[in-house]
């Protein structure tokens, strides 16, 4: 599997998106396409972007009942994306559904990656407001192995996590980690960051990059830089 910067394209509109696409001349970033834009853009800017020859990430966090999930990723995979998720909470024969879902006829498929407990929910609000008393590097392993388990090919994660993760669910188990700065850079409201290289390092597969590139003077030259320290 090959690693890949994938740029978050965390905007409100489909001008502010393609204005920022255009900059990228020579190269064709890997792009994650989340709920803001996908609200604002609706399927017609995946589909623009895809036929720009972009690999999209669709970031849309599905939980529901399995029929749900699984019609709705039907749809999702006609849209012909390279990448999309769900949450890992919303159950295993949840994420077999989807999985069925996602499968077009021809038996081809996008990857799907489960969300586990997301970084911004701490031991504590886990605890007090979900009633889930493990230590919550457990439950995030829990919650990979079930992933696994359905079939799914891998998690998003901190890229602190990426050792483990692959210890426990195989190698060729994607992690796919946001929370990446630049050592020189500005830490936003990212609480637990690493550098491309330290990402590298620590055997991340996929790096989600935002603001570091997106809000960057020079957004080329911040990719560039993701991508010589990350992919080398
Ligand atoms: O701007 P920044 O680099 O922080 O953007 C990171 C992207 O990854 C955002 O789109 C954010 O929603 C997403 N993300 C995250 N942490 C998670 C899951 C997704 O930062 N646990």
């Amino acid at each position: 599997m090959g690693k890949d910067v994938i740029i978050a394209l965390d905007f409100d509109s489909r001008e502010k998106t393609l204005a920022f696409l255009d900059r990228f001349q020579e190269e064709k970033p890997f792009v994650k396409i989340g709920m803001e834009l996908y609200y604002a853009g609706g399927p017609a800017i995946v589909r623009e972007i895809k036929a720009r020859g972009h690999k999209i990430f669709l970031d849309l966090k599905l939980h529901d009942i399995p029929n749900t999930v699984k019609k709705a990723m039907s749809v999702l995979s006609g849209l012909d994306v390279d990448m999309t998720n769900l949450h890992a909470a919303g159950t295993k024969a949840m994420m077999e559904a989807a999985l069925e879902g996602l499968t077009r006829p021809d038996g081809t498929r996008p990857l799907l990656i489960a969300v586990t407990q997301l970084t911004s929910t701490s031991q504590e609000r886990m605890e007090e407001d979900l009633l889930i008393r493990e230590p919550l590097d457990q439950v995030v392993m829990h919650y990979a192995r079930c992933a696994a388990g359905a079939g799914l090919d891998g998690v998003v994660c901190s890229p602190l996590e990426a050792g483990k993760v692959h210890q426990g669910c195989g190698e060729g188990f994607l992690t796919v980690t946001p929370g990446v700065r630049f050592a020189d850079g500005d830490v936003g409201d990212q609480v637990r960051v690493t550098t491309p290289a330290k990402a590298r390092e620590l055997g991340s597969d996929y790096i989600v990059v935002g603001r570091p590139v997106t809000q960057a003077e020079d957004p080329v030259a911040a990719y560039r830089r993701c991508v010589k320290e990350f992919v080398g």
